[in-house]
């Protein structure tokens, strides 16, 4: 019963899957946690309000008003009652409708009503969550602070295939209980995190960077907001974006500038932990047009760039607990203790590029933690980017609770 006590509102709109919805309640019921459902009307022609009421135990509303009872569906009550608002599944009109502000129906103006954090899983076809318009709006939505879960990709209702499928309701309460988890460990703590490649400039057209995804800091930056923790993330061009609006998120495109947001906010911070893979060159005299073909060879002049880390670890204060990322090849557990030495770190955390899985653009990730204070070395098994960040962040606490 892990959502014991936790109050949600389930929004459901429009999208075949709503079917689903259906087993979601019956999810969050079993966890414990009392369910009220708000429908859209269209949502009636995919699942009915009898099976949600009766899985809820709740009558479900979807009108302003029940005339019958002479009741009124006070929007204003359910949004101030919820510990958390889940829309799931969110269709493409009711997220453009959110991302606009408007309030024509109950379910948006409980919305708009709600003080509680709010959930969106996404549903629809490939090309409608692909539109620019969808983009647009989902980054919008972001910005007010709530979180996006998914959508995934896999086989869709139109028979094609691509990004579009609701999570499913087991990995929603799964996130939900995380989300929603009374061990804020990291509440008060002001927590910095690097994440993703950086690109160098060679003209206005060409770049030299590298095969960081960005997964592993996302992961990290999500996993810190969950513990209470007030996250930034200065993230380089990544595959992957935090679904996670009360993530302050500043996109950086090369090392240099990396450098610039990460040392404006790393003097405030009580915790920085740098995933990103910063390019340790940049090419010195960048053109200013495109570079044409001479039929000669190319000499690119590759000037090092500064190392955001170590800089970090010059200026540490007692008060602050730095973490640093040594992806290695060779003598891994050596060069990981001289780099932790050599950049004055608190803890390591080492992934060794002859792990199969670990790494660059993968999902899953293998590392071993070192610390300062007496070189303590844990290693951890194969396992996705999100419970690594877990292995980490678990990691990270037991280190402060010590210090
Ligand atoms: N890092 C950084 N700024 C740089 C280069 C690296 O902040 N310009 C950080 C990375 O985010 C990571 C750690 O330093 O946390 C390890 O980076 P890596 O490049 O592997 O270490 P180096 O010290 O550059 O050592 P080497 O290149 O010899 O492996």
């Amino acid at each position: 019963m892990r959502l014991s006590g936790k109050k949600i509102l389930l929004g459901v709109t429009g999208s075949i899957a709503a079917y689903k919805s259906a087993e979601l309640t019956r999810l969050l019921i079993k966890e414990g946690a009392e369910i009220q459902v708000v429908m859209t009307k269209s949502a009636h022609d995919f699942v009915t309000p009898l099976t949600l009421g009766t899985l809820s135990k709740k009558p479900v509303f979807t009108e302003f008003s029940t005339p019958a009872s002479g009741t009124w569906n006070n929007h204003v009550e359910l949004g101030l009652w919820a510990d958390a608002m889940l829309i799931a599944p969110a269709s493409a009109n009711t997220i453009a409708k959110i991302a606009a502000g408007y309030c024509d129906n109950l379910l948006l103006a409980t919305y708009l009503s709600a003080k509680c954090r709010v959930f969106i899983a996404p549903a629809m076809d490939l090309d409608m969550f692909a539109h620019p318009t969808t983009t647009q709006n989902i980054t919008r939505i972001l910005s007010f602070g709530n979180c996006i879960l998914g959508p995934e990709s896999g086989e869709l209702a139109s028979g094609l295939k691509g990004a579009g499928r609701m999570v499913e309701p087991e990995s929603i309460v799964e996130y939900l209980i995380k989300a929603l988890s009374p061990d804020k460990e990291l509440q008060g703590k002001k927590v910095l995190v690097s994440a993703g490649p950086t690109r160098e400039a060679i003209d206005p057209v060409r770049f030299i960077s590298n095969h960081s995804s960005g997964k592993m800091g996302v992961a990290l930056a999500e996993e810190m907001q969950w513990r209470g923790a007030e996250v930034t993330l200065v993230m380089g061009p990544s595959v992957k974006a935090p679904s996670n609006g009360a993530i302050k998120l500043i996109p950086v495109v090369s090392a240099a500038d990396m450098h610039a947001a990460c040392m404006k906010i790393y003097a405030d911070s009580d915790i920085a932990i740098m995933a990103a893979a910063v390019a340790d060159f940049t090419p010195g005299n960048p053109a200013d047009s495109k570079m044409k073909k001479t039929g000669n060879n190319l000499q690119i002049d590759l000037i090092p760039t500064t190392d955001i880390l170590a800089s970090m670890g010059n200026l540490k204060k007692d008060s602050q607990f730095l973490v640093g990322f040594a992806l290695e090849t060779d003598n891994e557990l050596q060069n990981a203790v001289s780099k932790l030495e050599r950049k004055n770190l608190d803890m390591i955390v080492l992934n060794s590029m002859k792990d199969s899985g670990a790494g660059f653009n993968s999902d899953t990730n293998k590392i071993t933690i070192i610390e300062k204070n007496n070189q303590t070395t844990t290693p951890y098994d194969l396992k996705s980017k999100q419970e690594v960040a877990t292995d980490i962040v678990d990691h990270l606490i037991s280190c402060l609770r010590k210090s």
